[in-house]
């Protein structure tokens, strides 16, 4: 081992980052005990927030390289995905510490902080433009987004917006799945008869069951319907870019259709790190939606439904944020359309060779 002289707290500029804690309301001579666990808290979620972005940065780098995805590069993806998800999960903990302070407590300083905000958080908007939570248009200059950052802020989530997203880099990458253009062997149509029959004995069984009432059968047929149209948007660009437009999509259709894919034969060997990168994806989602939810509840909790101090409606947006910020729900939304192995199509041997690691030889 090379000895040197680096001491601990210097490596870590403890001196510095120890002295970053500064209570308003110690300055104004009122000084509240729980201002300190509140500042505390708030610059970990930073600090996290930071390590964050090093890692989606670089699973963007990977995913946005010219033509491809280096395959040498996806267990890396998914080890700095893993890690993205596990800080997430952390940091609904320290929220969990925050909220061993009262609501009462938290009033002796509060007037002090006001306009700040986790609004104002630079990192949390960087992240949800990087993710494609948000989108250029959304960021626009009148937006309440934009309203309360200064223009150094401003002009660095600006400059972000015009990158495209993980969900767009995500997006290229399935639509250039090989497997999609299989010569001689025709995918869809096997899947498409073989989902459909179960469709057929789910609407059978329904229309036949004992145990519903005729207003619950109704109400299941209705849904019944919406999910087969769904299905066939599965194999028609315009209804699937219709349900895009609505806002029922996200990705596009061969992206979809690739994804499809992968979720059916991810057992696979070729197709079990791409499964994995998928799965990944949605637990980030969830992660930060959970996270989202107990920031929201513990608002709830600590200001009731007084507005917040960056001028939102407080809660009440909190709460309308947890339907409209997945990124990745389509991927959630294919499980509608699993069938068990025993009902998929037969891969021909030859496509099946093409997605196994193992090749003789000659090359066959
Ligand atoms: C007593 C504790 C807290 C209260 C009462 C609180 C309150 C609020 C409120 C009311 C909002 C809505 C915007 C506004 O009008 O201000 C908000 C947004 C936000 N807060 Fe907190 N917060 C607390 C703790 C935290 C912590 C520890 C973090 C960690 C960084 C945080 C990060 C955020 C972020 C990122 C937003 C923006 C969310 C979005 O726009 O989707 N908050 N907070």
């Amino acid at each position: 081992m090379v000895s040197g002289s680096t001491r601990y707290s210097e490596y870590l500029q403890l001196d510095g980052l120890l002295n970053l804690q500064k209570p308003l309301s110690a300055q104004a001579g009122q000084a509240a005990h729980e201002e300190m666990l509140f500042i505390v808290v708030h610059q970990t979620h930073e600090l996290w927030f930071k390590q964050v972005h090093h890692e989606l940065d670089s699973v963007l780098s990977i995913f946005s390289k010219k033509g491809k995805v280096d395959e040498r590069d996806m267990g890396s993806a998914l080890m700095r995905m893993n890690r993205m998800v596990e800080i997430f999960r952390l940091l609904i903990g320290h929220l969990r510490v925050l909220q061993t302070m009262a609501p009462l407590d938290f009033l002796e300083f509060r007037d002090f902080l006001v306009p700040a905000s986790g609004f104002q958080s630079v990192q949390f908007r960087l992240l949800e433009l990087k993710l494609g939570v948000l989108t250029k248009e959304k960021m626009c200059p009148m937006s309440t987004y934009m309203s309360v950052l200064n223009s150094p802020e401003s002009a660095q989530v600006n400059a972000q917006a015009d990158n495209p997203s993980l969900h767009h880099w995500v997006c290229k990458w399935l639509e250039r799945a090989p497997f999609l253009d299989s010569k001689g062997f025709d995918f869809w149509t096997e899947y498409r008869k073989a989902v459909r029959g179960r469709l057929e004995d789910d609407r059978v069984a329904l229309e036949e069951s004992l145990s519903f009432s005729e207003e619950v059968k109704k109400r299941q047929l209705l849904e019944w319907t919406k999910n087969e149209e769904h299905f066939e948007a599965l194999f028609d660009e315009g209804k699937h870019e219709k349900l895009r437009r609505e806002g029922d999509r996200s990705l596009s259709l061969r992206a979809t259709q690739a994804a499809l894919f992968i979720h059916l034969y991810r057992d696979q060997p070729l197709l079990q790190l791409p499964y994995q990168f998928l799965n990944q994806l949605v637990e980030l989602d969830e992660a930060i939606q959970n996270w989202r939810s107990e920031h929201a509840n513990m608002v709830h909790r600590m200001i009731g439904v007084k507005v917040g101090t960056g001028g939102s409606m407080g809660y009440p947006y909190l709460k309308s944020t947890l339907s409209r910020t997945r990124v990745f729900g389509d991927l959630c939304n294919l499980s509608t359309f699993l069938i068990p192995r025993t009902h998929l199509p037969k891969l021909p041997s030859d496509f099946a060779r093409n997605l196994s690691f193992f090749v003789d030889a000659l090359g066959h």
